[in-house]
């Protein structure tokens, strides 16, 4: 089990949350942030700081949104690690 970055995410990229991440596991993608499933430890620590609620535990994720469970999978091998806050890309 991991957490997941959803959709509300995409296009925003706050990065609040990767300040807390104490493994380190986001990964940067061009609109959005993924989890890193197999580093992740299932703290939580992330999901009370982004701003639009991207985050959940992966056994909460909307069934709308089930999607991007194994986009972060994959995503997350694909993409650099990030680890400092940057300026997002919405306001
Ligand atoms: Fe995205 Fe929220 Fe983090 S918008 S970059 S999951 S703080």
């Amino acid at each position: 089990m991991a957490m997941v970055v959803t959709g509300a995410c995409f296009g925003c990229k706050y990065t609040d949350c990767i300040v807390n991440c104490p493994v380190e596991c986001f990964h940067e993608g061009e609109k959005m942030l993924y989890i890193d499933p197999e580093e992740c430890i299932d703290c939580g620590a992330c999901v009370s700081e982004c701003p639009v609620e991207a985050i959940y535990y992966e056994d909460d994720v909307p069934e709308s949104m089930h999607g991007f469970i194994a986009l972060n999978a994959e995503m997350s091998q694909k993409t650099p690690s990030i680890t400092e806050q940057k300026e997002p890309l919405c306001s």
